[in-house]
């Protein structure tokens, strides 16, 4: 096998940042799909913290090649800055980038659209990272979007630029921005990027293939997760791309075929930011305190994360949705330090979020027998293979494999690359 799919499984924050930067080590590509800087990937390497918001977690390998695929929305000012970051810790530094043409450019106006949007929107407010992500999918569907490529061909941006103003000034006077899209100096602005740009654009598809049909060993990346797909998630509170499997074949232009395995990348217990359904969600105490112990805040805009336990009807619509062929549970390390632990088997009433949708679903919880001795936390952290794991956590992992009929092929069990029980090869 020579390429495995990594995505996330529920509604983001899974902890796929730490899982690619593992299974990186074994790969020579590490591509991303979807998505732009709205993700935020955590990577903790020898004890120093590197977030990553549009870089491929495959950066922290000298000479892993690091792609952005053309189903991505790349803003150049964040992307610079993380280059420069990401150099200052001693690496990027060869010609390991390579960004799509095809991939879609975030200006500063979609950011302010994000934002302002967010503000006049009251009661159906998504909670987005307002990076501009939703403005400039937007702005591809409606096919005015501007591509990398078209950073490379000032005319050709101008005219692009002009769609844009055209469309876009008549709601920035009604939100009260009073937004004004200067042409001339956004094409004077983007002469800056294309010249730095330049080296690393490439034809995806084409970079994607060269990798596989050498038979070198090929990461595809996912960001947010499963129940953010703008199609198949909690629709309308959901992201603005295919966070899904079958987001590979369209965000980097392959087919179906050539992707290997699918390791669906899912928490302990589940965790989302921003609006819309989450039926496990803890209220009050029992929330705060899996908040405090998984130091959950996100990576992006700092938020305080909601925090409930594992939801397994939505874990199996997730890997229905993208056809897993393995799991990977992280944060074990955190559920074993709680007292007592529940799950989610099912909805009441048999409802199936996948035909019901989720507004009705209302979880049913079964406490998890005999956890809560004071030192699970510790035997979890120190565990590096599966028998090393107390039998209560054993059977709620064999619970999880069973209930979504998708084999255990990894577990975390802390940050650190060495906190990892890998059971299944990657490549
Ligand atoms: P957007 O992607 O910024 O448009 O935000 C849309 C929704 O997706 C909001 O609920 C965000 O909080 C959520 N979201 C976007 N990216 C991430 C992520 O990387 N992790 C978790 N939630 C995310
Ligand atoms: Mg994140």
């Amino acid at each position: 096998m020579t390429t495995l799919a990594v995505v996330g499984a529920q509604w983001g924050d899974e902890g796929k940042g730490k899982v690619v930067d593992v299974l990186a080590a074994e790969a020579d590509l590490v591509a991303r799909f979807a998505g732009g800087n709205n993700a935020g990937h955590t990577l903790v390497v020898e004890g120093k913290k590197i977030v990553t918001h549009l870089v491929p977690s495959g950066c922290t390998y000298p000479g892993t090649r690091c792609l952005l695929g053309a189903g991505m929305v790349i803003d150049p000012e964040v992307f610079a800055e993380e280059i420069a970051e990401i150099r200052g810790h001693g690496l990027l530094q060869g010609d390991e980038l390579r960004v799509a043409l095809d991939a879609h450019v975030i200006f500063p106006f979609h950011r302010e659209l994000d934002g302002l949007r967010e503000d006049a929107s009251g009661a159906q407010t998504i909670g987005t990272t307002r990076r501009g992500i939703g403005p400039a999918y937007e702005a591809k569907v409606a096919r005015r979007g501007i591509r990398v490529r078209d950073l490379l061909r000032p005319d050709r941006l101008r005219e692009r630029l002009e769609h844009n103003k055209r469309a876009l000034e008549p709601e920035f006077a009604r939100l009260g921005g009073g937004r004004v899209i200067d042409v001339e100096a956004l094409v004077a602005h983007a002469a800056g990027w294309a010249t730095w740009l330049e080296p690393m654009v490439c034809d995806a598809g084409a970079e994607v293939l060269s990798f596989i049909a050498a038979g070198k060993p090929v990461l595809f990346e996912g960001a947010q997760g499963a129940l953010l797909d703008v199609d198949h998630g909690t629709y309308p509170y959901v992201t603005s791309s295919s966070t899904i499997a079958g987001g590979v074949c369209t965000g980097l232009g392959i087919g179906p075929t050539l992707i290997d395995e699918v390791w669906g990348i899912t928490k302990a217990y589940t965790t989302r930011v921003g609006a819309g359904p989450f039926p496990t969600k803890l209220e009050g105490e029992a929330g705060d305190r899996l908040r405090a112990v998984g130091g959950e805040y996100g990576a992006t805009t700092g938020r305080p994360r909601d925090c409930g336990w594992l939801d397994l009807p939505a874990l199996r619509l997730a890997a229905r949705r993208n056809g897993m062929t393995g799991l990977v549970v992280t944060k074990l390390d955190v559920l074993a330090q709680l007292a007592r632990v529940e799950i989610c088997t099912r909805y009441q009433d048999d409802l199936d979020p996948g035909r019901d949708g989720f507004d009705d679903a209302v979880p049913v919880f079964e406490a998890i027998a005999n956890w809560g001795d004071p030192n699970l936390g510790e035997q979890v952290s120190k565990a590096r293979s599966l028998d090393q794991l107390p039998s209560p956590v054993r059977a709620y992992l064999d619970l999880i494999a069973e209930s979504t009929e998708v084999p255990c092929t990894m577990v975390s069990v802390g940050a650190d690359r060495e906190q990892t029980i890998r059971i299944g090869a990657a490549f």
